[in-house]
Protein backbone atom coordinates (compact mmCIF):
# COMPACT_ATOMS: atom_id res chain seq x y z
CA UNK A 1 0.00 0.00 0.00
CA UNK A 2 1.03 3.45 -0.80
CA UNK A 3 2.52 5.13 2.25
CA UNK A 4 0.47 8.23 1.49
CA UNK A 5 -2.90 6.49 0.50
CA UNK A 6 -5.90 8.10 1.89
CA UNK A 7 -3.94 11.12 3.13
CA UNK A 8 -6.69 13.58 2.25
CA UNK A 9 -9.55 11.88 3.35
CA UNK A 10 -7.83 10.64 6.82
CA UNK A 11 -7.17 13.13 9.32
CA UNK A 12 -2.89 13.09 10.52
CA UNK A 13 -3.58 11.68 13.84
CA UNK A 14 -6.06 8.71 11.78
CA UNK A 15 -2.93 8.40 9.17
CA UNK A 16 -0.43 7.19 12.66
CA UNK A 17 -2.60 3.99 12.77
CA UNK A 18 -0.50 1.34 10.72
CA UNK A 19 -1.65 -2.07 11.07
CA UNK A 20 0.00 -5.98 11.19
CA UNK A 21 -0.50 -6.57 14.68
CA UNK A 22 2.56 -8.60 15.74
CA UNK A 23 0.77 -10.63 17.33
CA UNK A 24 -1.86 -11.55 14.47
CA UNK A 25 0.81 -11.96 12.25
CA UNK A 26 2.75 -14.64 13.84
CA UNK A 27 0.17 -16.69 14.56
CA UNK A 28 -0.63 -16.47 11.20
CA UNK A 29 2.85 -18.20 10.81
CA UNK A 30 2.26 -20.88 13.16
CA UNK A 31 -1.34 -21.12 10.51
CA UNK A 32 1.12 -21.45 7.71
CA UNK A 33 3.75 -23.78 9.01
CA UNK A 34 0.72 -26.28 10.06
CA UNK A 35 -0.85 -25.99 6.69
CA UNK A 36 2.82 -26.98 5.42
CA UNK A 37 2.19 -30.04 7.38
CA UNK A 38 4.88 -29.18 10.03
CA UNK A 39 4.26 -30.33 13.81
CA UNK A 40 4.13 -26.68 14.89
CA UNK A 41 3.42 -25.43 18.54
CA UNK A 42 1.25 -22.22 18.73
CA UNK A 43 2.66 -19.63 22.00
CA UNK A 44 1.25 -17.10 19.79
CA UNK A 45 -2.75 -16.13 20.91
CA UNK A 46 -3.85 -14.30 24.23
CA UNK A 47 -6.71 -16.74 24.59
CA UNK A 48 -6.91 -20.09 26.89
CA UNK A 49 -6.75 -22.91 24.21
CA UNK A 50 -7.70 -27.14 25.64
CA UNK A 51 -4.52 -29.34 25.53
CA UNK A 52 -5.89 -30.27 21.75
CA UNK A 53 -5.87 -26.53 20.64
CA UNK A 54 -9.56 -25.97 20.49
CA UNK A 55 -11.02 -22.58 22.73
CA UNK A 56 -11.51 -23.62 26.23
CA UNK A 57 -15.45 -22.44 27.28
CA UNK A 58 -16.24 -22.30 30.91
CA UNK A 59 -18.72 -24.69 29.68
CA UNK A 60 -21.53 -23.20 32.82
CA UNK A 61 -21.06 -19.91 31.48
CA UNK A 62 -21.84 -21.10 27.83
CA UNK A 63 -24.98 -23.52 29.07
CA UNK A 64 -26.40 -20.09 30.53
CA UNK A 65 -26.08 -17.82 27.94
CA UNK A 66 -28.05 -20.96 25.25
CA UNK A 67 -30.97 -20.52 27.66
CA UNK A 68 -31.25 -16.41 27.82
CA UNK A 69 -34.50 -15.25 27.08
CA UNK A 70 -34.89 -13.49 23.65
CA UNK A 71 -35.43 -10.05 25.07
CA UNK A 72 -32.45 -10.31 27.05
CA UNK A 73 -30.46 -10.89 23.80
CA UNK A 74 -32.23 -8.43 21.58
CA UNK A 75 -32.87 -5.64 23.92
CA UNK A 76 -30.44 -2.69 25.02
CA UNK A 77 -29.16 -2.48 28.44
CA UNK A 78 -29.43 0.14 30.14
CA UNK A 79 -26.52 2.73 29.59
CA UNK A 80 -24.69 2.49 33.10
CA UNK A 81 -25.42 -1.50 32.70
CA UNK A 82 -27.73 -3.52 34.80
CA UNK A 83 -28.11 -3.34 38.19
CA UNK A 84 -27.40 -6.81 39.11
CA UNK A 85 -24.34 -6.60 37.01
CA UNK A 86 -22.86 -3.62 38.23
CA UNK A 87 -23.53 -5.39 41.86
CA UNK A 88 -21.84 -8.54 40.52
CA UNK A 89 -18.84 -6.49 38.83
CA UNK A 90 -18.07 -5.06 42.65
CA UNK A 91 -17.94 -8.20 43.71
CA UNK A 92 -15.71 -9.22 40.98
CA UNK A 93 -13.29 -6.76 41.95
CA UNK A 94 -12.83 -6.82 45.85
CA UNK A 95 -14.48 -10.36 46.31
CA UNK A 96 -14.25 -11.43 49.81
CA UNK A 97 -13.18 -7.56 51.29
CA UNK A 98 -15.72 -5.61 49.03
CA UNK A 99 -17.98 -5.61 52.59
CA UNK A 100 -15.66 -4.86 54.66
CA UNK A 101 -14.28 -2.01 51.97
CA UNK A 102 -18.01 -0.87 52.23
CA UNK A 103 -18.08 -1.05 55.80
CA UNK A 104 -14.98 0.85 56.47
CA UNK A 105 -16.82 3.96 54.63
CA UNK A 106 -16.00 3.62 51.21
CA UNK A 107 -18.10 4.30 48.43
CA UNK A 108 -18.06 2.50 44.70
CA UNK A 109 -19.68 2.89 41.59
CA UNK A 110 -19.35 0.23 38.49
CA UNK A 111 -20.28 1.07 34.96
CA UNK A 112 -20.42 -1.43 32.18
CA UNK A 113 -18.28 -1.63 29.25
CA UNK A 114 -17.50 -3.38 26.21
CA UNK A 115 -14.68 -5.56 27.87
CA UNK A 116 -11.41 -4.52 29.64
CA UNK A 117 -10.77 -2.65 26.71
CA UNK A 118 -14.03 -0.62 27.30
CA UNK A 119 -13.36 0.08 30.75
CA UNK A 120 -9.58 0.86 29.97
CA UNK A 121 -11.01 3.78 27.62
CA UNK A 122 -13.33 5.45 30.02
CA UNK A 123 -10.28 6.35 32.80
CA UNK A 124 -8.23 7.58 29.58
CA UNK A 125 -11.02 9.58 28.52
CA UNK A 126 -11.91 10.81 32.02
CA UNK A 127 -9.09 10.77 34.53
CA UNK A 128 -5.95 12.66 32.69
CA UNK A 129 -5.27 15.75 31.07
CA UNK A 130 -5.30 15.91 27.37
CA UNK A 131 -1.07 16.00 26.41
CA UNK A 132 -0.24 14.41 30.09
CA UNK A 133 1.45 11.48 30.64
CA UNK A 134 0.04 7.91 32.42
CA UNK A 135 2.22 5.84 33.91
CA UNK A 136 3.12 2.53 33.03
CA UNK A 137 5.74 -0.54 33.65
CA UNK A 138 7.99 -0.67 30.79
CA UNK A 139 6.69 -4.10 30.12
CA UNK A 140 2.72 -3.51 29.08
CA UNK A 141 0.46 -5.03 26.97
CA UNK A 142 0.67 -3.28 23.69
CA UNK A 143 -3.05 -1.80 22.86
CA UNK A 144 -2.30 0.41 26.30
CA UNK A 145 -0.46 3.14 23.59
CA UNK A 146 -3.32 3.19 21.65
CA UNK A 147 -6.25 3.64 24.49
CA UNK A 148 -3.99 6.33 25.43
CA UNK A 149 -2.67 7.99 22.37
CA UNK A 150 -6.63 8.02 21.29
CA UNK A 151 -7.55 10.27 24.03
CA UNK A 152 -4.43 12.31 23.41
CA UNK A 153 -2.73 11.42 26.14
CA UNK A 154 1.57 9.67 26.28
CA UNK A 155 2.91 7.68 28.86
CA UNK A 156 6.13 7.43 31.05
CA UNK A 157 7.30 4.16 32.02
CA UNK A 158 9.30 2.45 35.20
CA UNK A 159 10.96 -1.08 34.85
CA UNK A 160 9.53 -4.20 35.40
CA UNK A 161 11.50 -5.36 37.77
CA UNK A 162 14.10 -3.86 40.64
CA UNK A 163 17.38 -4.54 40.32
CA UNK A 164 18.21 -4.75 43.24
CA UNK A 165 18.55 -8.16 44.98
CA UNK A 166 16.85 -6.65 48.40
CA UNK A 167 13.98 -5.49 46.58
CA UNK A 168 13.27 -8.28 43.66
CA UNK A 169 11.01 -10.10 46.02
CA UNK A 170 8.59 -7.51 45.66
CA UNK A 171 7.74 -8.06 42.09
CA UNK A 172 7.94 -4.26 41.32
CA UNK A 173 10.28 -1.70 40.91
CA UNK A 174 9.04 0.34 43.79
CA UNK A 175 12.01 3.05 44.00
CA UNK A 176 12.20 3.68 40.13
CA UNK A 177 8.20 3.78 40.19
CA UNK A 178 8.63 6.71 43.44
CA UNK A 179 11.15 8.34 40.97
CA UNK A 180 8.24 8.51 37.67
CA UNK A 181 5.77 9.49 40.04
CA UNK A 182 7.02 12.18 41.90
CA UNK A 183 8.40 13.80 38.11
CA UNK A 184 4.61 13.40 36.56
CA UNK A 185 3.94 15.10 40.10
CA UNK A 186 5.66 18.03 39.64
CA UNK A 187 4.39 18.92 35.99
CA UNK A 188 1.15 17.47 35.90
CA UNK A 189 -2.46 18.22 37.89
CA UNK A 190 -3.65 14.75 37.50
CA UNK A 191 -1.39 11.76 37.56
CA UNK A 192 -2.97 8.43 36.51
CA UNK A 193 -0.92 4.93 36.77
CA UNK A 194 -2.34 1.94 34.93
CA UNK A 195 -0.83 -1.46 36.38
CA UNK A 196 -1.92 -4.80 35.07
CA UNK A 197 -1.41 -7.17 38.44
CA UNK A 198 -2.30 -9.51 39.24
CA UNK A 199 -0.75 -12.06 36.20
CA UNK A 200 0.59 -9.57 34.03
CA UNK A 201 0.27 -9.09 30.35
CA UNK A 202 3.13 -10.00 29.05
CA UNK A 203 4.73 -12.32 31.51
CA UNK A 204 2.47 -13.38 34.18
CA UNK A 205 4.34 -11.94 37.22
CA UNK A 206 2.06 -11.30 40.14
CA UNK A 207 3.14 -8.37 43.00
CA UNK A 208 3.52 -9.96 46.05
CA UNK A 209 1.16 -8.93 49.35
CA UNK A 210 4.43 -6.48 50.52
CA UNK A 211 4.76 -5.35 46.66
CA UNK A 212 1.25 -4.30 46.92
CA UNK A 213 1.68 -2.36 50.43
CA UNK A 214 4.55 -0.82 49.10
CA UNK A 215 3.23 0.13 46.00
CA UNK A 216 -0.09 1.82 47.30
CA UNK A 217 2.14 3.09 49.98
CA UNK A 218 3.93 4.99 47.89
CA UNK A 219 0.93 6.50 45.50
CA UNK A 220 -0.97 7.23 49.12
CA UNK A 221 1.98 9.12 49.93
CA UNK A 222 2.69 11.13 46.84
CA UNK A 223 -0.97 12.13 46.92
CA UNK A 224 -0.93 13.19 50.38
CA UNK A 225 2.44 15.27 49.94
CA UNK A 226 0.96 16.89 46.07
CA UNK A 227 -2.50 17.63 47.50
CA UNK A 228 -3.27 19.56 44.72
CA UNK A 229 -2.21 16.84 41.92
CA UNK A 230 -5.53 14.25 41.51
CA UNK A 231 -3.43 10.54 41.65
CA UNK A 232 -5.80 7.60 40.03
CA UNK A 233 -4.33 4.07 40.54
CA UNK A 234 -5.93 1.95 37.77
CA UNK A 235 -5.82 -1.98 38.89
CA UNK A 236 -6.07 -3.54 35.06
CA UNK A 237 -7.83 -7.01 36.22
CA UNK A 238 -7.97 -8.69 32.93
CA UNK A 239 -6.84 -11.68 34.60
CA UNK A 240 -7.38 -11.82 38.28
CA UNK A 241 -9.70 -14.45 38.48
CA UNK A 242 -7.01 -17.55 37.30
CA UNK A 243 -4.63 -15.91 40.10
CA UNK A 244 -3.30 -17.53 43.27
CA UNK A 245 -4.75 -14.12 45.08
CA UNK A 246 -7.75 -12.69 43.31
CA UNK A 247 -8.45 -9.88 45.82
CA UNK A 248 -4.95 -9.23 46.36
CA UNK A 249 -5.45 -5.74 45.70
CA UNK A 250 -8.84 -5.74 47.74
CA UNK A 251 -6.96 -6.74 50.78
CA UNK A 252 -4.29 -4.44 50.57
CA UNK A 253 -6.40 -1.42 51.07
CA UNK A 254 -8.59 -2.83 53.31
CA UNK A 255 -5.65 -3.55 55.58
CA UNK A 256 -3.95 0.29 55.09
CA UNK A 257 -7.81 0.97 55.94
CA UNK A 258 -7.76 -0.84 59.09
CA UNK A 259 -4.17 0.05 60.05
CA UNK A 260 -5.49 4.10 59.96
CA UNK A 261 -4.03 5.21 56.94
CA UNK A 262 -5.94 7.87 55.89
CA UNK A 263 -7.12 8.09 52.73
CA UNK A 264 -5.93 11.01 50.70
CA UNK A 265 -9.07 12.97 49.53
CA UNK A 266 -7.32 13.81 45.86
CA UNK A 267 -6.73 9.49 45.72
CA UNK A 268 -9.19 7.16 43.61
CA UNK A 269 -8.47 3.80 43.29
CA UNK A 270 -10.18 2.34 40.17
CA UNK A 271 -10.29 -1.30 38.80
CA UNK A 272 -10.72 -2.22 34.96
CA UNK A 273 -12.28 -5.37 34.68
CA UNK A 274 -12.74 -7.97 32.10
CA UNK A 275 -15.15 -10.82 31.84
CA UNK A 276 -13.81 -12.10 28.55
CA UNK A 277 -11.48 -14.28 30.07
CA UNK A 278 -12.69 -15.26 33.15
CA UNK A 279 -16.19 -15.92 32.08
CA UNK A 280 -14.91 -17.04 28.74
CA UNK A 281 -16.94 -14.36 26.61
CA UNK A 282 -14.34 -12.80 24.54
CA UNK A 283 -16.88 -11.76 21.96
CA UNK A 284 -19.64 -10.53 23.85
CA UNK A 285 -17.82 -7.74 25.16
CA UNK A 286 -18.42 -7.74 28.59
CA UNK A 287 -16.62 -5.70 31.44
CA UNK A 288 -16.83 -3.07 34.36
CA UNK A 289 -14.74 0.39 35.52
CA UNK A 290 -15.16 -0.17 38.93
CA UNK A 291 -14.01 2.39 41.00
CA UNK A 292 -13.40 3.41 44.66
CA UNK A 293 -13.42 6.32 47.32
CA UNK A 294 -14.52 7.64 50.23
CA UNK A 295 -16.41 10.35 49.29
CA UNK A 296 -19.59 9.53 48.06
CA UNK A 297 -20.29 12.55 46.20
CA UNK A 298 -17.10 11.67 43.85
CA UNK A 299 -18.13 9.01 43.53
CA UNK A 300 -21.89 9.97 41.84
CA UNK A 301 -19.94 12.14 40.28
CA UNK A 302 -17.61 9.74 38.52
CA UNK A 303 -21.24 7.62 38.02
CA UNK A 304 -22.31 10.41 35.71
CA UNK A 305 -19.61 11.22 33.41
CA UNK A 306 -18.61 7.17 33.10
CA UNK A 307 -22.31 6.71 32.24
CA UNK A 308 -22.33 9.76 29.67
CA UNK A 309 -18.78 8.52 28.18
CA UNK A 310 -20.06 5.54 27.93
CA UNK A 311 -23.50 7.22 26.11
CA UNK A 312 -21.23 9.25 23.69
CA UNK A 313 -19.01 6.19 22.94
CA UNK A 314 -20.85 2.95 22.37
CA UNK A 315 -24.40 3.59 23.39
CA UNK A 316 -24.69 0.53 26.06
CA UNK A 317 -22.39 -2.26 26.86
CA UNK A 318 -24.22 -5.42 25.00
CA UNK A 319 -26.42 -6.82 27.98
CA UNK A 320 -26.51 -10.93 27.57
CA UNK A 321 -24.17 -11.26 29.86
CA UNK A 322 -24.61 -8.68 31.83
CA UNK A 323 -28.01 -10.47 32.73
CA UNK A 324 -27.16 -14.04 32.42
CA UNK A 325 -23.78 -13.68 34.11
CA UNK A 326 -25.05 -11.69 36.84
CA UNK A 327 -27.87 -14.22 37.06
CA UNK A 328 -25.62 -17.39 37.33
CA UNK A 329 -23.79 -15.79 39.88
CA UNK A 330 -26.83 -14.73 42.20
CA UNK A 331 -26.93 -18.43 42.97
CA UNK A 332 -24.78 -20.40 45.62
CA UNK A 333 -24.86 -23.31 42.77
CA UNK A 334 -24.20 -21.44 40.25
CA UNK A 335 -21.61 -19.22 41.14
CA UNK A 336 -20.07 -22.32 43.05
CA UNK A 337 -20.47 -24.30 39.21
CA UNK A 338 -18.77 -21.46 37.65
CA UNK A 339 -15.93 -21.87 39.41
CA UNK A 340 -15.43 -25.34 39.08
CA UNK A 341 -14.86 -24.93 35.62
CA UNK A 342 -12.62 -21.59 36.15
CA UNK A 343 -10.40 -23.83 39.20
CA UNK A 344 -10.64 -26.45 35.85
CA UNK A 345 -9.23 -23.76 33.67
CA UNK A 346 -6.85 -22.38 35.93
CA UNK A 347 -5.45 -25.53 36.51
CA UNK A 348 -4.46 -25.86 32.31
CA UNK A 349 -2.66 -22.82 33.31
CA UNK A 350 -0.86 -24.04 36.54
CA UNK A 351 0.52 -27.11 35.20
CA UNK A 352 1.90 -25.74 31.54
CA UNK A 353 3.37 -22.93 33.79
CA UNK A 354 5.13 -25.73 36.36
CA UNK A 355 6.47 -27.53 33.39
CA UNK A 356 7.82 -24.81 31.35
CA UNK A 357 9.88 -22.94 34.97
CA UNK A 358 11.00 -26.99 35.10
CA UNK A 359 12.48 -27.45 31.40
CA UNK A 360 13.26 -23.96 30.72
CA UNK A 361 15.92 -24.66 34.55
CA UNK A 362 16.67 -28.00 32.76
CA UNK A 363 17.83 -26.32 29.96
CA UNK A 364 19.69 -23.29 31.39
CA UNK A 365 17.05 -20.80 29.79
CA UNK A 366 16.53 -17.69 31.96
CA UNK A 367 12.80 -17.17 32.00
CA UNK A 368 11.72 -14.49 33.93
CA UNK A 369 9.97 -14.33 36.95
CA UNK A 370 6.00 -15.80 36.19
CA UNK A 371 3.45 -16.35 38.47
CA UNK A 372 -0.18 -16.26 37.25
CA UNK A 373 -2.13 -15.99 34.03
CA UNK A 374 -1.73 -16.71 30.40
CA UNK A 375 1.88 -15.93 29.94
CA UNK A 376 5.69 -16.01 30.08
CA UNK A 377 8.47 -14.04 29.14
CA UNK A 378 11.99 -14.15 28.09
CA UNK A 379 13.59 -11.03 28.64
CA UNK A 380 15.89 -9.94 25.74
CA UNK A 381 17.36 -7.12 23.62
CA UNK A 382 16.67 -8.82 20.41
CA UNK A 383 13.11 -10.56 20.68
CA UNK A 384 12.81 -10.59 16.80
CA UNK A 385 15.83 -13.04 16.36
CA UNK A 386 14.93 -15.54 19.26
CA UNK A 387 11.27 -15.84 17.94
CA UNK A 388 13.15 -16.63 14.46
CA UNK A 389 15.07 -18.98 15.44
CA UNK A 390 12.73 -20.83 17.39
CA UNK A 391 10.23 -21.14 14.22
CA UNK A 392 13.11 -22.61 12.85
CA UNK A 393 11.93 -25.37 15.24
CA UNK A 394 8.48 -25.20 14.60
CA UNK A 395 8.07 -23.01 17.91
CA UNK A 396 5.90 -20.05 17.44
CA UNK A 397 6.30 -17.09 20.13
CA UNK A 398 5.53 -13.46 20.16
CA UNK A 399 8.73 -10.65 19.95
CA UNK A 400 7.49 -7.69 21.55
CA UNK A 401 9.61 -4.77 22.73
CA UNK A 402 12.24 -6.19 25.55
CA UNK A 403 11.49 -9.54 25.32
CA UNK A 404 9.57 -12.87 23.65
CA UNK A 405 6.19 -13.58 25.28
CA UNK A 406 5.33 -17.14 25.64
CA UNK A 407 1.43 -17.65 25.76
CA UNK A 408 1.03 -20.59 28.07
CA UNK A 409 -2.91 -20.20 27.16
CA UNK A 410 -2.23 -21.85 23.79
CA UNK A 411 0.68 -24.47 24.01
CA UNK A 412 -1.02 -28.04 24.95
CA UNK A 413 1.45 -29.65 28.10
CA UNK A 414 2.57 -32.18 26.36
CA UNK A 415 4.57 -29.51 23.69
CA UNK A 416 5.82 -27.49 26.69
CA UNK A 417 9.02 -28.77 27.13
CA UNK A 418 10.01 -28.34 23.22
CA UNK A 419 9.51 -24.17 24.00
CA UNK A 420 12.10 -24.51 26.67
CA UNK A 421 13.65 -26.67 24.18
CA UNK A 422 13.82 -24.02 21.33
CA UNK A 423 14.28 -21.34 23.54
CA UNK A 424 17.57 -23.02 24.78
CA UNK A 425 18.60 -23.56 20.98
CA UNK A 426 17.63 -19.65 20.34
CA UNK A 427 20.07 -18.75 23.12
CA UNK A 428 23.17 -20.37 21.75
C1 LIG B 1 -3.74 -6.67 30.02
C2 LIG B 1 -5.08 -6.65 29.40
N1 LIG B 1 -5.95 -5.72 29.79
C3 LIG B 1 -7.18 -5.65 29.27
C4 LIG B 1 -7.59 -6.53 28.29
C5 LIG B 1 -8.95 -6.32 27.73
O1 LIG B 1 -9.68 -7.40 27.42
P1 LIG B 1 -11.11 -7.32 26.75
O2 LIG B 1 -11.33 -5.98 26.18
O3 LIG B 1 -11.07 -8.37 25.70
O4 LIG B 1 -12.06 -7.65 27.84
C6 LIG B 1 -6.71 -7.53 27.83
C7 LIG B 1 -7.07 -8.47 26.77
O5 LIG B 1 -6.29 -9.16 26.18
C8 LIG B 1 -5.42 -7.57 28.42
O6 LIG B 1 -4.52 -8.50 28.04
Amino acid sequence: MEPNAGAGLLNPYAQTKVGNDTIFGWWARYQEAVKQGADAVNGTIGALLEDDGSLAINQVVDEAIRVAPAVEIAAYAPLKGLPAFLDLSKTLAMGEHREALEELGMSMTATATPGGSGALYLAAANFANRGDKVLLRDRHWGPYKGFLSGCGLEYATYPLLPSAEEAKHAFVDIKNFKDELSALCSSQDKVMIWLNDPAHNPTGVSLTADGRMAFLESVMESASTNEHVGHTLLIDAAYHLYAEEPHGWAETIREAIEEGWPWPENLLLTFAMSLSKSHTVYGLRTGALVSIHPDAEVIEKIETVMGVTGRQTWSAAPRVAQYTISKMHSSKEGGEAWGKERDRLKNLLVTRRNRLKESCAKHGVPLNPTHDGFFAWLEHDDPESVAEKCAQENVFLVPLTGGVRIGLCAVPLAQIPRVAEALAQALK
